[in-house]
């Protein structure tokens, strides 16, 4: 008799295993754990187990001789798999450069990983480009974006001191990752390893990692720690959708579409991904990608998320919470039901009445008091990012065109910041486009996060530059203080960008005339910031992307995202190195120390663009020829400035101009800051040059436009150390084969 109830319940039991198994899996038969790992479908080991073969994984023994087993996606050991959010955690590997002791010389291993073709995608919010090392420049490269940040320890100038979870430029630093990213490499600088000081630091390493799983430590530059810990893989987080097809586009197709439970839904809004995966509805929680996967929530199981004071029913994708007969509700508590007596009704009356002035009254406070709140949390942010200096300071200066604008306008103007009015996005923040009351367009740009000391430096700052006024510089209307993160409001500009104009394929012309006034209304609005302003502003991100064109192609420089004031003690140089590849001026990058000379260089880069229309950085060149102004350089000693030149404006009429804006474009990529011309001697330089092209005689007496021609050159070879140059027939100067 017992044994007869003890199989009975070994049966019971063990199709209660088979159920769940089940359930946790697609399909029969299919394993649902590998070593430490939940595998729930749609994801599935081996054949027939996953939705399709981009979900399979395998379950192999990662190291030969232990039992211990792991799931691998490909390559990557899968460490865990979240089905709700779409994310799943991989290790990957890291990129390092090292002193080799044996050879003296640098030993690098970039490591990459290529998701195209897959339904994976790097994470843009869980997962950080980080960099650790004492002197180091990496990136990671993508199909369409090269990011990265340097890193250095104990530079005098800056005071850098690594410190024990800290990373921000000090040792270690981050860079966030762009969305949609499916390929990427790491990359280091070579002009910055650690051959000089391999003995207290060998190694730099540059990983795209988890966020959270990273803590920094001033070891890691010392010892191996970092690369121990981290050999067999960092981890990092990519997001998944199911195919690449929309919501509408799979039910097409019964078969293959994944939300089969009930009580399931589609999302296609995914921010990252391309793409669809299922969800289950409000009220059920579990694997929407399997039949009755999705299984009704018992509320009233769980009092904390779902409070009910009274009698708690579960229904299907809801619940009820009701009192007993003897009592009502009555603000989601139950109150007994006194049995009235006709002559207490004047008192029972008298005391709901009371009781109802009363609940009224509280509940007033209280929203009085919630609203005070907010607006203390409001003031406090405002008072955080120098609000009340601004306000004070425009309140004496009167006439100052600027407004603080209230979160709510804002939010009203770029419809909640909807992702459809997203004009850019780059590394200080996402610009979207808004329309305030009025109907006057701008460009509302949100930054991503600043530090403490900017933060008190917000506010004056912004009153620096909101009296700005150049024509050609992108005028800043006002910004909102009250957020966490402060919002700028600029002018909208409606032409795009400089950078477009060049490379995108619109096959127009863009004649040298054009080229050359762009240039020279850079130029004007850069020697304005340099000399013009007090105290002088540095932009610190000039580059083809940051020059807006309007409606007649008038060149307005925008985001002054990087930009500093001119420091005026020792104390106030920037810490973290910033910019973007290509346009990043050497000196900066070695000294820390951003100059007016920092902007010449980066304008000397998108002077070249605009004479080759080539870009800035080229990552499918060969090592050397990856960076346009090394390309140009070369070029340029070789006497084969012809060879780089953009077809469109090679001829020989255009020749004398193109060889001296070359020449100028040369002297601002010095690789000595002192050696570059001066912001204010280019835009003079460009001027002439637009004056002699518009002038119709010129080309008739040439006689006269070689005299004006050579009459610069004359000038410009001041700014060259030991007269390395020699003057041509045509009066533009050539630099000797010896340099
Ligand atoms: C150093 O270089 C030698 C020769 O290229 C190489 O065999 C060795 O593995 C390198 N050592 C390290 C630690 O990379
Ligand atoms: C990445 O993989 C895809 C398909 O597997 C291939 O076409 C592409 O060339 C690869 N990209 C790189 C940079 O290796
Ligand atoms: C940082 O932490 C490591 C151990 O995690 C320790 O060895 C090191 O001394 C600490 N550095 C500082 C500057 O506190
Ligand atoms: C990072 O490590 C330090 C000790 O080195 C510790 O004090 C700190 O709490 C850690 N931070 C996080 C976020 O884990
Ligand atoms: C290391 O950097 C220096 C310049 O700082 C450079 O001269 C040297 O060639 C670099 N070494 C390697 C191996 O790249
Ligand atoms: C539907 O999906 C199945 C499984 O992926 C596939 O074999 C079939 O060809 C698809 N049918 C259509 C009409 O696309
Ligand atoms: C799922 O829904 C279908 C139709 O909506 C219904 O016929 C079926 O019985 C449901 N299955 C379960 C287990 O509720
Ligand atoms: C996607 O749409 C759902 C409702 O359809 C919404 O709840 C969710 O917030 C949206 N997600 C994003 C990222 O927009
Ligand atoms: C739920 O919690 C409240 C207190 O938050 C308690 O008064 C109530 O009795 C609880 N209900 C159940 C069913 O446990
Ligand atoms: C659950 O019921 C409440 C009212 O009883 C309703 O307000 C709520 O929208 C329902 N939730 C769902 C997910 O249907």
């Amino acid at each position: 008799m017992t044994k007869l109830l003890h199989s009975a319940c070994l049966l019971i039991c063990i199709s209660g295993a088979i159920g769940l198994a089940a359930a946790a899996a697609g399909h029969p038969g299919c394993q649902t754990r590998c070593g430490d790992v939940d595998i729930p479908f749609p994801f599935g080991i081996g054949d027939h187990c996953a939705i399709h073969e981009g979900f399979r994984l395998e379950c192999d023994n990662a190291m030969k001789g232990t039992s211990n087993q792991k799931p691998f996606w490909g390559d990557f050991e899968v460490i865990k798999i979240s089905m709700e959010d779409g994310k799943v955690w991989v290790k990957a590997y890291m990129s390092r450069q090292c002193y080799n002791q044996s050879t003296g010389g640098m030993s690098y291993s970039d490591a990459s990983a290529n998701l195209s073709g897959s339904s994976f995608w790097l994470s843009d919010t869980d997962n950080k480009i980080t960099v650790i090392g004492c002197k180091t420049l990496a990136y990671m490269t993508t199909d369409s974006y090269v990011i990265g940040c340097s890193s250095a320890c104990d530079n005098k100038v800056n005071k850098l001191t690594p410190k024990n979870g800290s990373c921000s430029g000090a040792g270690c630093c981050q860079a966030n990752v762009p969305k949609s990213i499916q390929y990427y490499q790491g990359y280091f600088n070579e002009d910055y390893n650690t051959t000089k000081i391999w003995m207290s630091s060998p190694c730099s390493y540059m990983a795209v990692m988890e966020t959270a799983a990273f803590n920094f430590s001033t070891s890691y530059l010392t010892s191996s720690v970092f690369y121990d810990t981290y050999k067999g893989g960092v981890p990092v987080v990519y997001d998944w959708a199911i195919t690449s097809k929309t919501c509408t586009e799979a039910r097409r197709n019964k078969t293959s579409y994944a939300c089969i439970s009930n009580n399931s839904q589609c999302i296609d809004n995914l921010t990252n991904a391309q793409g669809y995966r299922c969800k289950c509805s409000n009220g059920y929680e579990g694997n929407p990608y399997i039949k009755d996967g999705c299984k009704d929530i018992d509320e009233c199981l769980n009092n904390a998320t779902y409070p009910c004071k009274g009698i708690c029913t579960n229904t299907l994708g809801n619940f009820t919470c009701s009192c007993s007969p003897g009592s009502y509700m009555m603000n989601g508590d139950c109150m007994p039901k006194k049995k009235l007596r006709f002559d207490s009704v004047p008192v029972v009356v008298g005391a709901s009445i009371i009781s109802v002035v009363l609940v009224i009254t509280i509940m007033c406070a209280y929203l009085i008091k919630e609203r005070r709140k907010l607006q203390l949390i409001k003031q406090h942010y405002f008072r955080q990012h120098g609000g009340l200096l601004l306000f004070e300071e425009m309140k004496s200066q009167q006439g100052v065109a600027f407004k603080i604008f209230s979160h709510e306008e804002l939010q009203e103007a770029t419809n909640r910041f909807n992702e459809q009015q997203i004009l850019g996005q780059g590394g200080h923040g996402t610009v979207y486009k808004g329309l305030l009351k009025g109907n006057m367009e701008v460009a509302v740009k949100r930054c991503m996060t600043i530090n403490e000391h900017q933060k008190k430096e917000f506010g004056k700052e912004m009153l620096i530059l909101s009296q700005i006024n150049h024509k050609n510089i992108v005028k800043l209307l006002g910004c909102c203080l009250e957020v966490e993160v402060p919002m700028l409001v600029y002018e909208f500009i409606p032409n795009g960008t400089l950078f477009d104009l060049i490379h995108g394929n619109h096959g127009q012309q863009i004649s040298l005339a054009t080229r050359l006034q762009i240039a020279h209304e850079s130029a004007e609005a850069l020697t304005y910031l340099h000399s013009c302003a007090s105290p002088p502003i540095l932009h610190g991100d000039i580059k083809s992307s940051n020059i807006l064109l309007d409606r007649n192609l008038i060149a307005k420089v925008s985001d002054f995202g990087a930009s500093i004031l001119a420091p005026t003690d020792e104390s106030q140089f920037v810490t973290l190195v910033q910019g973007t590849c290509g346009y990043l001026d050497p000196e900066y990058m070695q000294l820390c120390q951003l100059t007016d000379k920092s902007d010449v260089y980066s304008f000397g880069v998108v002077l070249v663009e605009l004479l080759t229309c080539q870009k800035a950085f080229n990552l499918n060149a060969p090592e050397h020829e990856k960076s346009l102004s090394m390309r140009f350089l070369n070029a340029m000693k070789n006497n084969k400035l012809a060879d780089i030149l953009d077809d469109q404006i090679k001829n020989s009429e255009n020749m004398p101009f193109l060889e001296e804006i070359a020449e100028l474009a040369a002297q601002c990529l010095e690789m000595s800051g002192v050696n570059r011309p001066s912001m204010k001697h280019i835009a003079d330089n460009l001027d002439r040059l637009r004056k002699v092209m518009q002038h119709p005689w010129a080309e008739q007496n040439s006689e006269e436009l070689e005299s004006l021609l050579g009459e610069s050159s004359m000038v410009s070879s001041r700014y060259t150390s030991t007269g390395n140059f020699s003057m041509e027939r045509k009066g533009v100067m050539e630099l000797d084969s010896g340099r």
